[in-house]
C-alpha cells in the first residue's frame, strides 16, 4: 500500500468517528497491515516456523478521549455506545478488547471514542482480527503519548484476542503484523520467538489473493479442535515443538490416526517453511511456488482445514501459465487463497480464481509491519 492509501483509510476512520460522535477532543490514528502466510500454516501453536509477509491491505483506527465517560465505537454502518469496555456481545467487543488488555498490563486508559475503517477483508485468513487489535492498541498508545516494545505490543494484541475475546489463536498474526520488514518476508520461529527478515527478491512476481467470501468456522470450534489434537499429540510423543518430530516417532507413537495426520502436517509444514525461506535466499521462485502448493495439499489432506471452494480456487490458479503455486491462507474452513504468479500472468490468474468461486480478487504487496510504520510507539 502506498502511504496515500493508508492515509485515506485513517481519514475514513476519523470521519466515521466524527460523524458518529460529533466534534470532540483531538484524535490519534494508527494503521496496521494484515498478514499473508507464504508457508507455515497451522504450526504456530505447535512451536513451528512460519514464512509470512505483512500486506498492503489493513485496518485504521482513530481514537479520542470520551467527553462523557461513555465509550463509543463506530465501524461501517454500526455505532455502539457503552458504559464500559468489557465484552458485552456486540461489535464493540473486538474494538474495545485492547483497552481491557492494556489496562491488564497497567496502562491507564480513559473512556474512549473510536472509529475503525478497513480495506482488509474480515474472515479471509489475512489476520484482520490481529490488525484490528494492533491498530487500536497503537492509536491508544499514541493518544497517551506512551510507547511499548514490539514484543509487549504483540503480547497485548494476543491477550486481547485470547484472554478478552476467548479466541484460541497462536502467536503468528500479531508478530507478523508488528515485526514484518519493509519490502520482504519474515521467518518467525514460534518455538524461540526469534525472527529473521528476508528480502523479496522477485520484482516480477506478485502475490494475488481471492476471497471465497465463505467462512465455515465462525465460532472457531474446528480451529480449537485442530489445536487440541496437535497439542495432545506433541504431549503423547514427549515433544515440546513440532520441530522435534520425526516420521518414525509419529508412526510408532500411541496416538489416534487423526492425531497422527495432524502431527505429520505440522512436522512437514515447519520444514517446508524453512525450505521456503531458503528458496527466497536463493531467489528460487519455482521452489517457493512448489512449497506453497505442497502446503495446501497437506492442509487439505492431513490437517483437513480446506474446503471444496478453496480447493477449486487453488486448482484454477495452478492451471494458469505463470502461476508458480497456490494455497489457502490462514486458519482455513473458508477464507482466501493466495497464489504466487509472474506479473505477466497475474490478470489471467485473478480471472481464473474469481471464476472458480465468484469471489473478489486483489494483489497483496509485501509491506512493512508496525515496528517500521510506528517508531514513535514501537520502541525497541
Ligand atoms: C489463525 C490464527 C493463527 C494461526 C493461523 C494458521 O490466523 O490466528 O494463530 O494459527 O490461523 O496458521
Amino acid at each position: 500500500m502506498s502511504t496515500g492509501d493508508a492515509s485515506d483509510l485513517t481519514r475514513a476512520a476519523l470521519e466515521l468517528l466524527e460523524t458518529a460522535g460529533g466534534t470532540g477532543s483531538v484524535a490519534a490514528v494508527a494503521w496496521a497491515p494484515g498478514r499473508c502466510t507464504l508457508v507455515g500454516e497451522h504450526v504456530d501453536y505447535a512451536g513451528g516456523q512460519v514464512l509470512c509477509v505483512a500486506v498492503d491491505l489493513g485496518i485504521a483506527a482513530a481514537v479520542r478521549r470520551s467527553g462523557t465517560a461513555r465509550y463509543l465505537v463506530a465501524s461501517g454502518e454500526t455505532i455502539v455506545t457503552r458504559d464500559d469496555a468489557g465484552p458485552a456481545g456486540d461489535l464493540g467487543d473486538r474494538v474495545l478488547a485492547p483497552v481491557v488488555a492494556l489496562r491488564a498490563r497497567g496502562v491507564s486508559v480513559p473512556a474512549l471514542e473510536m472509529g475503525v475503517a478497513a480495506t482488509l477483508p474480515a474472515g479471509a485468513g489475512l489476520a484482520s482480527s490481529a490488525a484490528l487489535m494492533v491498530a487500536t492498541a497503537t492509536a491508544i498508545l499514541r493518544l497517551l503519548g506512551a510507547g511499548m516494545t514490539a514484543r509487549n505490543l504483540a503480547a497485548v494484541a494476543l491477550s486481547a484476542e485470547r484472554d478478552v475475546l476467548g479466541i484460541p489463536c497462536g502467536p503468528l498474526d500479531q508478530r507478523a503484523v508488528i515485526d514484518a520488514p519493509d519490502g520482504g518476508a519474515l521467518l518467525l520461529d514460534c518455538a524461540t520467538g526469534g525472527v529473521e527478515s528476508l528480502i523479496w527478491p522477485w520484482p516480477d512476481a506478485v502475490l494475488v489473493g481471492c476471497d471465497t467470501g465463505v467462512h465455515h468456522d465462525v465460532g472457531g470450534q474446528e480451529y480449537r479442535r485442530r489445536r487440541e489434537e496437535t497439542e495432545s499429540g506433541l504431549v503423547a510423543l514427549g515433544a515440546t515443538s513440532c520441530q522435534e518430530l520425526t516420521g518414525a516417532a509419529i508412526d510408532s507413537g500411541r496416538v489416534d490416526p487423526e492425531v497422527r495426520r495432524r502431527l505429520h502436517h505440522v512436522m512437514d509444514e515447519t520444514r517446508r517453511a524453512v525450505e521456503a525461506a531458503d528458496a527466497m535466499r536463493r531467489a528460487d521462485l519455482g521452489a517457493l511456488g512448489r512449497l506453497m502448493s505442497a502446503s495446501h495439499r497437506s492442509l487439505r489432506e492431513l490437517h483437513e482445514v480446506s474446503t471444496p471452494a478453496l480447493d477449486a480456487v487453488v486448482s484454477a490458479a495452478e492451471t494458469v501459465p505463470g502461476c508458480l503455486g497456490a494455497r489457502m491462507v490462514g486458519a482455513g474452513f473458508g477464507g482466501a487463497v493466495v497464489a504466487l504468479v509472474t506479473r505477466d500472468g497475474a490478470v489471467a490468474c485473478r480471472r481464473a480464481m474469481a471464476a472458480a468461486c465468484g469471489g473478489a480478487t486483489f494483489e497483496l504487496r509485501p509491506s512493512p509491519g508496525l515496528a517500521v510504520l510506528a517508531p514513535d510507539v514501537v520502541r525497541g
